[in-house]
């Protein structure tokens, strides 16, 4: 098993939508950048990974607490995003185009991190097995991922708007199969970890909002259909977004606040592990 399909999918269109998106995307996935900080508690001096990494929000979050920080991801387009931010704001920070499942770092790392970056191997008892042994004796792992899509709001409700205008509805994917709720179930992280050879497994359900992006209902419509599971199944299908979007931005109406804001719930799990 490899990860050519996830490579393939970050560094295509998808990475691309990233890169266009990559400030909006870290307004809104600010609090779960928070989450992990305050589990992580990076110090200064520490040697610390960030897999997955992307446009490097937390592997700069990391480094302004004086650790010394490298990002690692399979995507060349984040990875630049995440280099250009870093010339600006943490010279010292690096950044990788490499698969966490092989890679190895040049300095074993005392702490671990990743903000949604870590559900997307073929082989995940592989990929953390690898991971572990980049890590220094007893450095610490902590990341966030979504629990189950039915219980993120954020991202069900665009598919059951879309829902009239999609050939099909959305397959569950395949038990274990790699995407961003892969990791849903709290005894499949905790297996995986534990055969991996990760001790101390501590896995916490943590609750929060999302605020969509866009200004106006037509531009968070926008967005829905740019990011997130509706944008992958609209691809899937071979759809024209245009056809959906109007029953978006009526479901966006419904949802907004009084402030015009669409807030809706976000449940993940907190997973930490010593090495
Ligand atoms: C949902 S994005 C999260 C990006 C970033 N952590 C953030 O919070 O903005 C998932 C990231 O994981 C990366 N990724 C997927 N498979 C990977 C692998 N095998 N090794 C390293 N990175 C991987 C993708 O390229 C993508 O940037």
């Amino acid at each position: 098993m490899d990860n050519t399909a996830q490579i393939d999918y970050w560094n295509g269109a998808a990475g691309q939508k990233w890169v266009r998106d990559a400030d909006r995307l870290d307004k809104m996935l600010r609090p779960f950048l928070d989450a992990v900080m305050d589990a992580a508690k990076p110090k200064a001096g520490e040697v610390v990974t960030d897999i997955g990494c992307g446009g490097g929000a937390l592997s700069l979050a990391v480094a302004g607490k004086g650790a010394i920080a490298t990002g690692v991801d399979v995507s060349e387009p984040l990875i630049e995003v995440a280099r250009r931010r870093a010339a600006v704001s943490a010279p010292g920070t690096r950044f990788v185009v490499a698969d966490a499942s092989e890679w190895t770092p040049e300095a074993a790392a005392d702490l671990i991190v990743s903000r949604f970056g870590v559900m997307f191997f073929a082989d995940p008892v592989r990929a953390f097995a690898n991971i572990r042994k980049g890590a220094a004796p007893g450095g610490r792992l902590a990341f966030v991922c979504w629990r189950p899509l039915a219980e993120n709001e954020w991202a069900l409700a665009p598919i059951i708007a879309a829902m009239p205008f999609l050939r099909e509805a959305p397959k569950p994917p395949e038990p274990g199969a790699p995407g961003p709720f892969a990791f849903g179930q709290r005894e499949h992280i905790d297996r995986i970890l534990t055969e991996a050879g990760w001790k101390d497994v501590r896995i916490s359900p943590w609750d929060g909002q999302i605020e969509l992006p866009g200004a106006t209902a037509p531009e968070t419509a926008e967005f829905m259909l740019e990011i997130g599971p509706l944008s992958r199944t609209i691809s899937e299908q071979g759809l024209d977004p245009e056809k959906i979007k109007a029953a978006l931005v009526a479901r966006v109406e419904g949802l907004a606040d009084a402030e015009g804001r669409t807030r809706l719930k976000a449940a993940t799990w907190i997973v930490e592990a010593t090495a």
